[in-house]
Order: C-alpha cells, then structure tokens, then sequence
C-alpha cells in the first residue's frame, strides 16, 4: 500500500510573480503608452527571465535589478515605443513597489498563526526583496528572505535552489516550495522539493516530463498543507430585542 508522504515543515515561495504581480505594472504602462501596456508587461518580464538564463549559461551574473532594467529597455525598442529617462524610472518604481495578490497578505498571516516556518526563494536581489516585502506589508511574515545573489546564479540553477535546504537545514522534500511560474515550479521539483504550483493564469504545463508535485488555483492552496489550530471561536454579543 502507498503511504502517504509526511507533511511538510516549511514553504518557500518564490516571488516575483507569485507573491508580488509582475503584471500589475501593466496599468502605468498603459498609461505611459496606450494601447501597448500589457505588450509591454509582457515583453519586459520574458526578456528579464531570458537574461537571467543567458547570463547563468554563460557562468555570468548581473543582479536581478539590472536585469529588469536591461529587460525593459530591450522591450520597448523592440515594441517600438520611445521609452524617456522618465517614463523608465516611472516604471522601475512601480517594480519596485509590486501589488501582491490580493489572497497573499491573509494566507501569510495565517501560516504565521500556525506557527509554520515561512520565506521567500527568489533571482531577485536583496535590496528589491526587502523593499517589495516591506511596501506589500509582509514585514515580520518572512522568516527567511533568500535571494540567489549570494551564489549569484539564477534559478532553475541548482545552486539556487540548494540555497533553501541550506538555509533551513532542512532536505529539500520537507520544503513546500510554492511558484506561480511554471518552470519554476518544475526546476525546484527536479530538486527534490515538494512542490505547489499556483496556476493562477491556467497556463499549460511545462512539456519536459515532470509534473509538480501539486497543482492549485490560488496562494490559499498552501493551507492545505500545514492544518492548524482551529480558528479561535469569537463570541458575539446579540443586543436582546426591544
Ligand atoms: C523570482 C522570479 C522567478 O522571484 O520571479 O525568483
């Protein structure tokens, strides 16, 4: 008979696109050039990616800052669009200060009331991390703030991914790591995490033989994993009827 794994210790999220919408800049670049912004939010968070990738093939590294810059650049030449010194600072803050899902902040909260170790694995440099965990209000949620500028090669690199196991001491499969983007979701299972991927978006899988160890539609999936402690009855006093 099959048994059943144990639960896990721990989640990692990852968290450009997971915890923070990378899209959400989506609404200034229609601002800044109607008609093209979701092209431009598109383009912009490929290309960061695919410089992440082209940089660590090579045995490169530039921080994840930069490349979000370069990749912004790279995007609205591309899509032809006169990108001033203004309206690429615009932009670049409003990546700095990312919404989160709208789900994120609760489940966060709740996994803190469970008592379960929670943090981030993300390419994105510490600086953009503190920044974006403190301007979506999850300051004092994250016990862990991991980012891969400490050996400075991208995920799906399994230098990156080795950075959790590390950091919590803990093997990889008592790790829930939780990525929206599917190739990540993917990377981290070849790793040997047990592995959520949130599908926000009903995106195809990956089509690389592999399949996350779970499937959900929103952050509030997580829960599932660590049961708590009941909610904590509230009582509430009914005034009697005149
Ligand atoms: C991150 C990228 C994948 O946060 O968005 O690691």
């Amino acid at each position: 008979m099959a048994r059943t794994p144990p639960p896990p210790r721990a989640v990692l999220f990852d968290a450009y696109g997971t915890l923070f919408d990378v899209y959400s800049v989506g609404l200034l670049a229609e601002q800044l050039f109607p008609g093209r912004g979701e092209a431009l939010a598109q383009l912009w968070r490929d290309k960061q990616i695919d410089y992440t990738r082209l940089l660590t093939m090579a045995g490169r590294y530039q921080p994840f800052w930069q490349l979000t810059r370069a990749g912004l650049r790279f995007a609205a030449q591309r899509l032809a669009l006169a990108l001033s010194p203004q309206a690429e600072d615009q932009l670049m803050n409003q990546y700095r200060h990312l919404s989160a899902f709208p789900e994120n902040h609760a489940v966060l909260l709740e996994l803190r009331r469970r008592g379960i170790t929670a943090g981030i694995l993300s390419n994105g440099d510490p600086d953009m991390l503190a920044v974006a965990t403190k301007s979506a209000g999850f300051d004092g949620l994250l016990q862990h703030v991991i980012s891969v500028h400490g050996v400075q090669r991208f995920k799906t690199d399994p230098a990156a991914y080795a950075l959790g196991p590390q950091t919590l001491d803990l093997p990889a499969r008592d790790i829930l790591f939780v990525s929206s983007n599917g190739w990540d979701a993917i990377g981290a299972t070849w790793h040997g995490y047990t592995t959520l991927w949130v599908n926000r978006a009903g995106t195809p899988l990956e089509q690389l033989g592999t399949e996350p160890t779970h499937t959900g539609t929103s952050l509030r999936a997580v829960l599932d994993f660590f049961p708590g402690p009941a909610a904590a009855s509230v009582s509430v006093s009914v005034p009697d009827p005149v």
